[in-house]
């Protein structure tokens, strides 16, 4: 299976202007990427500005089809339309032609104080407007300095919650999970490929036995760059990462697609 990069461009870059030259320098050159799918994830505000760039023909002619490229939104709303002053409903994303949300991001949780609960409702109401749901997962230091079956233990009960209620066919090549341990994100920190990959192979044993999933999809994300990214992948276990702070840098992001690209 190809590995997945998601670019996570957070509450970034500060203008449109800069976001178009953002996108526009990530993929508006001849990406060989047989190997890898890209998914581009910008703030709501840049959405469609930067699909109008995508689907016009001198973008498709310079990616040539050789490349999935996807676009992505960073957080949705549970609900359908109504009176949810600030929210975006998933339906809205659907209809602009966005393909996967991103649900249940470290931040959000932090920021805006997301609950398992509101994160549930969130998937669930993703994936019944058919968009691919990129959950996060992953536990904070003081989990993780216990060892590793605490963090385990963390990310089971997380799943546990944000999955309540679905399983098999709802889940089946709709739910991709990125473990993201929190020491790591925006850190320079990030796990080691051993840490990582063993986490994700539990989390694919209980997507496997608990959820139903013929094929889970797990990446791993937090401090990924160009100069770690093949210690991760290297492994058929992990499936891609979820890259921030080094997907705002063009460059960098392109070299991480290479290197992805040579993987297998
Ligand atoms: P980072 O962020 O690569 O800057 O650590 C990853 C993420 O939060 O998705």
């Amino acid at each position: 299976m190809k590995k997945l990069i998601i670019a996570n461009w957070k509450m970034n870059p500060p203008t449109l202007k800069k976001a178009k030259e953002l996108f526009s320098a990530t993929t508006n050159y001849k990406l060989q990427a047989k190997n890898a799918e890209i998914v581009i994830v910008p703030p709501f505000i840049y959405l469609s500005e930067l699909l109008k760039i995508k689907n016009s023909p001198k973008q498709s002619t310079l990616a040539t089809g050789q490349i999935k490229l996807k676009i992505g939104a960073q957080n949705i709303f549970w609900a359908t339309e109504g009176a949810y002053t600030g929210e975006i409903s998933p339906k809205m994303l659907k209809d602009l032609y966005v393909d996967y949300a991103i649900i249940g991001h470290s931040e959000r949780r932090k920021y805006a104080a997301e609950t398992d609960e509101m994160i549930n409702k969130k998937v669930i109401a993703a994936l019944k407007e058919s968009l691919k749901v990129i959950l996060c997962v992953g536990e904070p230091l003081e989990i993780r300095k216990k060892g590793k079956k605490a963090a385990m233990n963390f990310v089971k009960n997380q799943l546990q919650k944000d999955l309540k209620g679905l399983k098999g066919k709802l889940l089946n090549n709709k739910l991709i999970i990125a473990y993201e341990p929190i020491w790591a994100i925006g850190t320079g920190i990030s796990a080691t490929p051993e840490t990582a990959l063993e986490t994700i192979k539990y989390i694919k044993k209980l997507l496997i036995t608990n959820y139903q999933l013929l094929t889970p999809r797990v990446l791993y994300g937090g401090s990924v760059d160009s100069k770690n990214i093949k210690g991760f992948l290297q492994h058929n276990e992990i499936d891609g990462a979820l890259v921030g702070g080094a997907s705002l840098n063009a460059k960098e992001f392109k070299k991480i697609v290479e290197l992805t690209n040579k993987i297998n």
